[in-house]
Order: structure tokens, then C-alpha cells, then sequence
């Protein structure tokens, strides 16, 4: 009656490090970083408590910290001086990004630096590209007028040196338009990571107040996903993989699992973002005593990590670095 099989066995103190499936490494790990054109000094993001907005003359002294930690990637947003209908400042060989992309480079070569390709942060109205009159949603964004601004957004930051873009806007035919686009300018070598599965998430609440991306009206449900379909969710990927993804993306991380697993299966490298929400919950709880940080930040990590992930875009990463260290 008593057991034969005994999993404790496997769980010895000695023998457990042995037995382990899954570890995390700086070479999992991607920092998010905001760039403001209107900031002189870095400036404290009150929802994301540890984060910054840099200004344009200061983001390559960040990095430089950030790789002398063991990072080996950065992921730009831009928060530029202007905005207007048609996100103008997004392709301006001197916008915030392409400003930032140059200083990076110069100081820190072998960084690798990944762009956010959208406009929500440029346009007026705060959506993610070009906005007019649909047959069914009212006020939309318009699909291939949008792609058209992609084009030119991800082709100047390829210009301006980045390695990766990275669209985020969910229009359809994102990856297929930048491809082409890329290629047509000579930038054969630039990666595309997709952001291929994004869900409409309220995850994205503390990322609107960092990167002043909030909408004006209507919400982003017409472009990003229902939380609710697993199987839209890996068709997603599955396009965006047939137009010549290098990497594939599902974000939010803690909460769709299932659906990194998923798409996994598809073979293309895969990269989680544990989002904004997913930082500032974790932040919130341990400021107040109710969880420890540093656990709970590798748990969540190396959960993401198991369900399949290649690369982790996390907001905790460069603290991570320290800790593995
Ligand atoms: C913009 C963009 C968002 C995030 C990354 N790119 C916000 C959104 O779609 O509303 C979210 C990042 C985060 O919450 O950390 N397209
Ligand atoms: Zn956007």
C-alpha cells in the first residue's frame, strides 16, 4: 500500500539541479527601452516604476550599461515631439528613433537593436496607422494605406542602422510589405520579428502611459486579437510565418501559454513579451509586501521560457541580469 513509484526521489536536494528542464540566460532576454524626444533627462514612468523615459542624447549610455550586464538586445519605442493623422515623425530620418538608432550603434555595435514598427505613439488620433471610414466598424484603421506607412517606417530604421524591425500594428499583409519593401531598398539582411499574435489585451494599460499611445477613440479590437480564440491566434502566426517571419510573437506572455506552446510547433524561432501589465502587477504586489520580486519575476520567466519560448522582451531584464550574475 505503500507507493513504489516515488517522484520525491527525483526532488532530492542533491539530485534536483541535475534534473532541471529549463533555465534562464541573458541570452533569453530582450529590454524594452523608451525614447522621448521631448525629455531632457530621463524621466520616471509612475506606472512602470523602474522605468524610464530616455531622452535621444542619453539612450547610448543606457545601452552601454545594459551590455556591459550581459544584454544583448534592445527594443525601441519612440515617443516623438510631434503627432499628426498620418504619423509623419515615425519616417523622419531625424525622428526620435532614427536619432536613437544611430547613437546606439555608434557607442555599442555589436548590440543588437530591434524598433517597434507602429504609429500609435505618432498619430494624433493614437491608433496604430492610418485611420478613415470602413464599411462595418465606423472610424477604422484603414489595412493597406497602413501597410504603405509600415513600409516607410520599417525601411528608415533599417536605414538608420536597426538589425530587427519589429511591426506591432496587426494590419494584414504586415510582414509581406515590410519583406518586399526591405528588399526593394538593399536592407536583405534586416530581420523581421513579428509581432504575429497580439491580443487586445488591458495587459498593454501602464505601456499607454509610457509611450503616450493611448487612443482617442474607439479601442484596438477591429486589429488585435480576441483573448478568447486559441486557434485565430495560431493562424495568426502561421501567416505571418508563410510571409517570411524570421521570428515569430505572442503577447502577451503569462496568460497565453497555450498559445506560445502552439505556435512553437511552427518551427520559427518564437519571442514572448511579458508586457507592461505584467510588470507593473508584479511590481504593485511586491512594493506592498504581498510577493517576493526576484522570485516571482524568474518564475514567471522561466514558465514563459517552457511553454516554448526562444526570447523573453521583459521590462525586468536588465535587473535579471544581475541577479544571474
Ligand atoms: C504599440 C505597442 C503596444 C505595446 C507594444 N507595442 C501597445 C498597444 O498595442 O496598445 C504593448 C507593450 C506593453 O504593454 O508592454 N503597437
Ligand atoms: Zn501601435
Amino acid at each position: 500500500m505503500f507507493p513504489t513509484r516515488r517522484m520525491r526521489r527525483v526532488r532530492s536536494r542533491t539530485i534536483q539541479p541535475l534534473l532541471c528542464e529549463t533555465t534562464i540566460s541573458k541570452n533569453d532576454l530582450v529590454a524594452p527601452l523608451f525614447v522621448d524626444e521631448t525629455a531632457s533627462a530621463p524621466v520616471p514612468i509612475s506606472s512602470m516604476p523602474g522605468q524610464f523615459r530616455y531622452p535621444v542624447s542619453g539612450i547610448a549610455a543606457v545601452v552601454q550599461k545594459f551590455r556591459d550586464r550581459g544584454i544583448r538586445a534592445v527594443l525601441l519605442f519612440g515617443i516623438p515631439a510631434h503627432k499628426d493623422e498620418g504619423a509623419t515623425a515615425a519616417y523622419d530620418p531625424q525622428g526620435v528613433v532614427q536619432q536613437a538608432v544611430r547613437n546606439i550603434k555608434a557607442a555599442c555595435p555589436d548590440m543588437l537593436v530591434i524598433t517597434d514598427v507602429c504609429a500609435c505613439e505618432y498619430t494624433s488620433h493614437g491608433h496604430c496607422g492610418i485611420v478613415g471610414d470602413s464599411r462595418c466598424s465606423g472610424p477604422d484603421l484603414l489595412n493597406d494605406e497602413s501597410l504603405l506607412l509600415m513600409n516607410k517606417i520599417a525601411t528608415s530604421h533599417a536605414e538608420a542602422g536597426a538589425d530587427i524591425v519589429a511591426p506591432s500594428c496587426m494590419l494584414d499583409g504586415m510582414v509581406g510589405s515590410i519583406r518586399a519593401a526591405l528588399d526593394t531598398a538593399g536592407y536583405e539582411e534586416v530581420l523581421i520579428l513579428s509581432y504575429s499574435t497580439k491580443f487586445s489585451s488591458a495587459l498593454y494599460g501602464p505601456f499607454r502611459e509610457a509611450a503616450e499611445s493611448g487612443f482617442s477613440f474607439g479601442d484596438r479590437t477591429t486589429y488585435q486579437m480576441n483573448p478568447a480564440n486559441g486557434r485565430e491566434a495560431f493562424l495568426e502566426s502561421q501567416l505571418d510565418a508563410d510571409e517570411g517571419a524570421d521570428i515569430l510573437m505572442v503577447k502577451p506572455a503569462g496568460p497565453y501559454l497555450d498559445v506560445l506552446a502552439d505556435v512553437a510547433t511552427l518551427g520559427l524561432p518564437v519571442a514572448a513579451y511579458q508586457v507592461s501589465g505584467e510588470y507593473s502587477m508584479i511590481k504593485a504586489a511586491a512594493e506592498r509586501g504581498w510577493i517576493k520580486e526576484k522570485e516571482t519575476v524568474l518564475e514567471t520567466l522561466t514558465c514563459i521560457k517552457r511553454a516554448g519560448a526562444d526570447l523573453i522582451i521583459t521590462y525586468f531584464a536588465y535587473d535579471v541580469c544581475g541577479w544571474l550574475s
